[in-house]
């Protein structure tokens, strides 16, 4: 058994032209942040979550692409905070070197991070579309975060790897809506009557446990998993402190949602 009783330390360290890259285009791909022995501990633990379906009646899983009612089969699960239902995950490398990306992204020196789990079933036809992580947050702040994107098997364009917009983190969080324009569903994608030019995307496959970076305003996109393997991400958030605005953006896409999620949260 793969040993999760103790944190580790970093084993990377980011380079100077590394760093200088993400500053620049807004994302950064890392070859390896994991070894084979922890991924394969983590895909069980991962499963595990799903199958159990934890967190659900709090709203910490639920469908980000589909209505999510009760009955139905999600299109595109997520747990919210899986590590708060198994602690061990905190003790594995891909946490260890995400706080040192950090440290060294933005100077940090013990940066919190939150996580999330998004699981895209083998032969999902849907697109994670296009959007700004910022869409869904609070409008009140101006934020220093980043995204630590980690499969849990190897992802390609064709299993749903990650796509970026070099430099749009340097830009505004453009319009968004709820995806299809359906208030019920969680997921956002930016507002096609925004126009923006995607022509220049790239791509990043990565191996299990290597990882991509981005900025919480990194326009990004992942095709769908037209593979027979089911494409799990692990997502870890952090980065520096939030400070608050003295005028808030007007994120209007938000008062839309209506979510069967909202509703399971506020009976709770
Ligand atoms: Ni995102």
């Amino acid at each position: 058994m793969y040993d999760l009783s103790t944190p580790k330390s970093p084993t990377i360290r980011l380079t100077d032209e590394q760093v200088a890259f993400y500053h620049e285009n807004g994302y950064l791909r890392i070859e390896q942040i994991s070894v084979p022995e922890e991924l394969e501990a983590l895909r069980a633990i991962y499963d595990r979550l799903f199958e159990q379906k934890a967190g659900r009646e709090r709203g910490q899983q639920f469908d980000l692409a589909g209505s999510d009612e009760d009955d139905a089969v999600a299109k595109l699960p997520q747990i919210l905070d899986p590590s708060s239902f198994a602690p061990e995950m905190r003790n594995t490398y891909i946490w260890a070197n995400a706080k040192q990306i950090c440290r060294q992204l933005e100077d940090q020196e013990d940066p919190g991070i939150g996580d999330h789990a998004i699981l895209k079933p083998a032969g999902y036809g849907a697109p994670t579309p296009w959007h700004q992580d910022e869409a869904y947050w609070s409008p009140n702040f101006h934020y220093r975060s980043m995204s630590i994107w980690v499969p849990l098997q190897d992802a390609d364009e064709r299993s749903g790897c990650l796509a970026f917009m070099p430099g749009s983190h340097k830009g505004h969080v453009v319009p968004h809506r709820q995806i299809g324009g359906d208030p019920r569903v969680h997921g956002l994608e930016i507002d096609p009557d925004a126009n923006v030019d995607f022509s220049g995307a790239v791509f990043c496959p990565l191996p299990a446990g290597g990882c991509t970076v981005h900025h919480n305003r990194t326009m990004h996109y992942a095709p769908p998993n037209v593979g027979d393997q089911p494409r799990r991400a692990w997502i870890l958030g952090t980065g520096g402190p939030a400070t608050e605005l003295e005028t808030p953006n007007d994120y209007y896409w938000q008062k839309a949602w209506a979510t069967a999620r909202q509703e399971r949260a506020s009976k709770a």
